[in-house]
């Protein structure tokens, strides 16, 4: 893959704690626009790897671009103002506030969030209708809308994915890393959260890089997967190529 087509490209990227290693040397790289799986047995070092790249968990050694820019010690807010955007396996959310004003925190930029210009009510609350309609025009497309007014600690486990789903794409990401975005979601909804998610693809460009333990739709809807195991990628390949994969098959597969 040349630089061009590559949006996200891993170097060496370890992490140890303790005497675990985490993750060992995972070197890897995304397609611009694709949508990517990575998938591993419990406590194979998916989770730290996003942590890792999304700045939230510091890399022992290793190097990450991302659209050609060394994100190296970038603070996880400066990764997010650059288009690298992503969600927590345990969702988090502002449960002092609604649906609709948890979706609104995701807009960009926001002039309000000024000190200078929280007094004046003329100069933000143009924007703040702008945001909140565009917030609506999310919540429509991942079918929260009816809850706008419900506070984010009322709501089930699997609305509280799709609400920081919503909340994320409102910073129009250009790499939005998922994990386990349908972890106790009904199936049905499951296979909704993927629709919505190709859909996001085809309509923003958006490339998404995905952890999923539930394989059957994950790999209706991602061009490649990664496979990882005790802290390194064992295998990557189109989905009908990983099935077929001795080594992912004794890993992970055949448990
Ligand atoms: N902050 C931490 N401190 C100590 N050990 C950690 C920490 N975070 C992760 N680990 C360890 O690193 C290893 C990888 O964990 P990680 O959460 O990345 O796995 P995972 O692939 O996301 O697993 P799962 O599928 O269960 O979510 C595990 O052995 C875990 O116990
Ligand atoms: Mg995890």
């Amino acid at each position: 893959m040349s630089d061009e087509d590559s949006i996200l490209a891993l170097e060496g990227i370890s992490r140890s704690f303790g005497g675990v290693r985490a993750v060992d040397g995972v070197s890897l790289s995304i397609k611009r626009g694709s949508i990517a799986g990575l998938i591993g047995p419990n406590g194979s070092g998916k989770s730290t790897l996003f942590n890792i790249i999304s700045g939230v968990e510091k890399k022992n050694s290793g190097s990450i671009a991302f659209q050609g820019v060394r994100l190296d010690n970038l603070s996880p807010h400066k990764r997010f103002a650059l288009g690298l955007g992503r969600t927590f396996q345990t969702p988090r959310l502002f449960t002092g506030m609604t649906v609709l004003e948890n979706t609104m925190t995701g807009g960009k930029g926001q002039k309000g969030e000024s000190p200078f210009n929280a007094p004046f009510p003329g100069r933000w609350e143009p924007q703040e209708m702008e945001i909140a309609k565009q917030a609506k025009s999310q919540m429509t497309s991942l079918e929260i809308e009816k809850l706008f007014g419900s506070h984010s600690n009322e709501i089930s486990g699997g609305q509280m994915k799709l609400l920081q789903l919503s909340t994320v794409l409102m910073g129009r990401p250009k790499l939005l890393l998922l994990d386990e975005p349908t972890a106790g979601v009904a199936p049905r909804l499951a296979q909704d959260i993927f629709q919505s998610i190709s859909q996001e693809r085809v309509e923003n460009a958006t490339t998404f890089f995905i952890i999923e333990h539930r394989l059957q739709v994950l790999f209706r809807h991602v061009d490649t997967v990664f496979v990882m195991h005790q802290g390194r990628i064992i295998a990557s390949g189109k989905p009908d190529e990983i099935v077929k994969k001795q080594n992912v098959i004794d890993a992970y597969l055949g448990s």
